[in-house]
């Protein structure tokens, strides 16, 4: 009797620990599982001594490219703390890896961390607390009643969306990673707006959106280049890279500005017409002379063939300027009349004007989404474009503190914009590319052997990947939400 009580007991106790074993384990396994679904490719920061950040409500990568060997080792804080190891949360064996150079510093209510590295500081900021975070995600506004513009750029670590390899429309002036620039760091950051969600591009929706359609881009090689960024993104969706392809056989190229390249199996073309102006290029008698001339009251020829398209992306800026117009003197041409002198913003608007009459006369609102994308800023120190200008020392962010300055370009456009009968949606890029002196090709815009020197710099176009990317991103957020 006294053995079988104590061996029920016993028994018992037996019974309750493993019960206890399995229950406890199966936390750790599930926790475990949990971990490494949410950190398959990139793993995760583990964050949980310092901040409730969790699966669900962060989408912080750091992964181990975003860390060139050049990383400092360095640890500032003390305020930082080792996961610890009885909350069942499985190692993350590279951790000791990811703390090379990056320290997490825990201030009020959030969480910054900080890269160091030799070349850049970067610091994102987190939200520290799930319920702050929850609050503000209620708070946010739908996509189509929120400024995008308000916002700041945060270092992702899943970014680029295509690479010099994944994509095969980059042309020399745009590929700086394969014309030999090293710093990679420029590729990895992605515009963040304050006060809303704005979803991450999906190349295969924008594909299902552009379905059957014609998205065409018409504009300077400003344009070209978020052209050519377009291209990039939606072919990363694409499964047979032939199944892409320029209906005329065109390889892209500075010097041709028709082209349109089907995406066969979305039965989609992404165009692009170069026009510098928007109206058009020609030529004058004056006096006794052929002179070049701007027709500020007639459209580009190839306007005939914008006609039809289902979305349009407008862009004009960089050639109003002084120099690309002749000082404005014996230039400007409007019927037979060569203005003996007309000042570039007075042209400007003129040709908007005709533009915008244009849009309004062959444009159909119920068919087509028209888009006009603000000036991009140029980024020349030391000189202008054509004066030894250069971009090259430049590797980090403008400090985003600074208040972008808004050019008189903009409010032309702002203007004539606002006197259309048909919408036409600004992708107000300027403010949030200024930030971006980092991301010019500098030398990087010819390969070695085709540089003529280091003096010729290009601070005006956008390497890719890049900064035409979050103005692509913009255009994708109009489209899924202002249908
Ligand atoms: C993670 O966040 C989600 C959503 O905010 C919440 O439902 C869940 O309980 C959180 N999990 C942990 C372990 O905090
Ligand atoms: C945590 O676990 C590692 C092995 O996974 C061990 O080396 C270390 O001593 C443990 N630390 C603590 C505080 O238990
Ligand atoms: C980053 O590292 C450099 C080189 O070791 C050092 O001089 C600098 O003070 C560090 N900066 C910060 C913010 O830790
Ligand atoms: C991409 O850039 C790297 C680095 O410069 C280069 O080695 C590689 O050949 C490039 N790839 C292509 C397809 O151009
Ligand atoms: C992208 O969009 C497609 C089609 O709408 C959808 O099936 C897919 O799940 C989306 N991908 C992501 C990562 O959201
Ligand atoms: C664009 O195509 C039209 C018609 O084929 C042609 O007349 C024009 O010269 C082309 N323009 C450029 C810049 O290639
Ligand atoms: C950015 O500018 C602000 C205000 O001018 C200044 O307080 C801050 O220290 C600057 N940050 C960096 C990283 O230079
Ligand atoms: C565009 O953004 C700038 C700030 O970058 C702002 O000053 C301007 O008012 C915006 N324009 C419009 C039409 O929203």
């Amino acid at each position: 009797m006294e053995r079988q009580r104590s061996f029920s007991i016993k028994s018992t106790s037996v019974f309750l620990a493993l019960v206890i074993t399995t229950i406890s384990s199966a936390i750790v396994f599930f926790t475990f599982l949990l971990k490494s679904n949410s950190s398959n490719a990139n793993f995760q920061i583990d964050l949980s001594p310092v901040a409730a950040i969790n699966e669900t409500t962060t989408n912080l990568h750091i992964s181990d490219s975003s860390v060139p060997p050049q990383a400092n080792p360095i640890l500032i804080s003390t305020h930082f703390n080792p996961p610890e190891n009885t909350s069942g949360s499985a190692k993350i064996p590279d951790f000791e890896h990811k703390t090379r150079g990056e320290v997490l510093v825990k201030e009020e209510d959030k969480v910054v961390v900080v890269t160091n590295l030799t070349s850049s500081v970067k610091a994102i900021e987190l939200p520290r607390n799930n319920d702050e975070e929850k609050k503000k995600k209620k708070t946010k506004k739908r996509i189509d009643e929120c400024d995008v513009t308000n916002g700041k750029w945060v270092y992702d670590s899943d970014y680029p969306l295509y690479t010099n390899a994944s994509c095969p429309f980059i042309d020399e002036g745009f590929a700086c990673q394969s014309n030999g620039r090293l710093d990679l760091d420029y590729m990895k950051w992605r515009w963040e707006p304050r006060d809303c969600d704005a979803p991450r591009f999906n190349a295969t929706k924008m594909l299902e959106m552009i379905r059957g359609k014609r998205l065409v881009f018409v504009g300077d090689s400003i344009n070209r280049n978020q052209w050519e960024s377009m291209l990039c993104m939606l072919f990363q969706a694409v499964k047979d890279p032939k199944r892409v392809y320029e209906t005329r056989n065109r390889r892209i190229t500075k010097e041709k500005g028709n082209y349109s390249f089907r995406f066969a199996d979305y039965k989609c073309t992404v165009e692009f017409y170069v026009t510098h102006f928007l109206v058009r290029e020609g030529k004058a008698r004056v006096g006794k002379k052929r002179r070049e001339t701007l027709r500020i009251d007639a459209m580009d020829r190839t306007s005939s063939r914008w006609k039809g398209a289902n979305i349009l992306v407008f862009n004009t800026a960089h050639w109003w300027s002084h120099y690309k117009t002749k000082s404005g003197i014996n230039y400007y041409q409007e019927g037979d009349l060569v203005h003996p002198k007309l000042d570039v913003s007075t042209a400007l608007k003129k040709a908007l004007q005709t533009w915008s009459s244009w849009v309004d006369r062959n444009v159909d609102p119920k068919r087509t989404r028209v888009f006009f994308r603000s000036a991009a800023p140029s980024h020349f120190r030391g000189g202008e474009w054509n004066s030894g200008g250069h971009c090259r020392e430049a590797n980090k962010l403008l400090n985003q503190t600074f208040k972008p300055s808004y050019s008189g370009k903009n409010i032309i456009v702002e203007e004539v914009l606002k006197q259309m009968k048909t919408p036409v949606t600004l992708l107000n890029v300027s403010g949030l590319s200024q930030y971006r002196i980092d991301a010019h090709p500098s030398i990087f815009g010819a390969k070695p052997e085709n540089r003529r020197s280091q003096a010729v710099q290009d601070c005006s176009h956008w390497c890719l990947p890049g900064v035409p990317d979050t103005w692509n991103h913009f255009l994708y957020l109009h489209l899924l939400h202002k249908r």
